[in-house]
């Protein structure tokens, strides 16, 4: 009796309903500001677009006292059942007048932060380099292969998009010595393409030469919303085997929300005029806290089902 008991609960384990993919975004949100905020049609799309990540990183969020993440955060977690999601939030990062925050959205029941810190972006060779200094953030994530993850959101600035690329390799050995961990994700609007980036120039790039980076968004990507514009602007970067091979192969895309959500091309831009760049990664069976019920309830059946029937 207990042997053949086993086979609905193998076959469960085969078809493991608990297995939905697990999402990183990231999004640059074009000033996302008070304005923005107030009004209904672009915070509408906009936690369409977050609703579909576990997490989520947001660059240029220009909300200086912070209201208009407040007003996000209330409007997605009323629209979504699937958080709550919190939020991680950058102090204002930049020179002179303009700065921005970095904005980590995730799904608080699936994900941990467990440390986080900026960039002391001080390296010898290389001060100050970069405009807006990385915002690195350590979560413990669902993925039975890799309990931890280093997320490293980045926004270069356009005229500088070379050297703070190749300065994204002395980060990488940064949060290797602090957090003895190898696997971590670059992602955001690195202006990587279209007259910032001059295609001779990837060879003397680090962080594009070095063995162990896999840039998963390619050079022939466009992640711009207008329709006149062809750049691979924002990229995700995965380095660490483990990450890697946690990857779901060719999950790493942008996301066309207009054609997605049926926008113009003057309604998206009021969004952003870049789509968000995202990548799934294999999550466990049976750590997805909100699938856990079901998948108890099934095996609860499937014993049962198999001790009524004595298969
Ligand atoms: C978002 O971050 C702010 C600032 O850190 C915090 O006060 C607020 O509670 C957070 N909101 C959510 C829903 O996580």
């Amino acid at each position: 009796m207990e042997v053949p008991c086993l086979l609905p609960v193998l076959l469960l384990l085969l078809l493991c309903p608990a297995g939905a993919p697990f999402r990183i975004c990231a999004f640059n949100a074009q000033r996302f500001a008070q304005g923005k905020a107030d009004k209904p049609s672009v915070m509408d799309i906009l936690v369409k677009i977050l609703s579909r990540c576990d997490i989520s990183v947001l660059q240029e969020v220009m909300d200086a006292k912070g209201k208009a993440v407040t007003a996000l955060m209330t409007t997605l977690n009323r629209f979504d059942g699937s958080g709550p999601y919190h939020n991680l939030t950058s102090p204002l990062l930049g020179r002179g007048n303009y700065q921005e925050r970095y904005v980590f959205i995730y799904r608080n029941q699936k994900i941990r932060i467990l440390d986080s810190y900026i960039y002391k972006d001080n390296h010898p060779d290389r001060p100050d380099v970069f405009a807006r200094e990385p915002f690195i953030a350590r979560f413990s994530v669902p993925i039975k292969e890799l309990p931890e993850l280093v997320l490293i959101p980045q926004h270069t600035m356009p005229s500088k998009a070379e050297s703070e690329i190749d300065a994204l390799y002395d980060v990488s050995l940064d949060i290797q010595a602090r957090w003895r961990t190898e696997d971590m994700m670059f992602l955001g609007d690195f202006n990587a393409d279209c007259g910032y980036v001059a295609k001779k120039r990837w060879g003397q790039i680090r962080l594009r030469q070095k063995p162990g980076f896999h840039w998963l968004i390619g050079d022939k990507a466009d992640t711009t919303v207008r329709e006149n514009t062809r750049c691979a602007y924002d990229r995700i970067v995965v380095h660490g085997e483990r990450c890697f091979s946690a990857v779901v192969p060719g999950s790493a895309q942008p996301f066309d929300f207009p054609k997605e959500f049926g926008l113009s091309e003057a309604e998206a831009l009021e969004i952003s005029d870049h789509y968000p760049v995202e990548v799934e990664l294999n999550a466990a069976c049976w750590g997805l806290q909100p699938a856990r019920p079901a998948g108890l309830l099934l095996l609860a059946l499937a014993i049962l089902s198999g001790s009524v029937y004595g298969i």
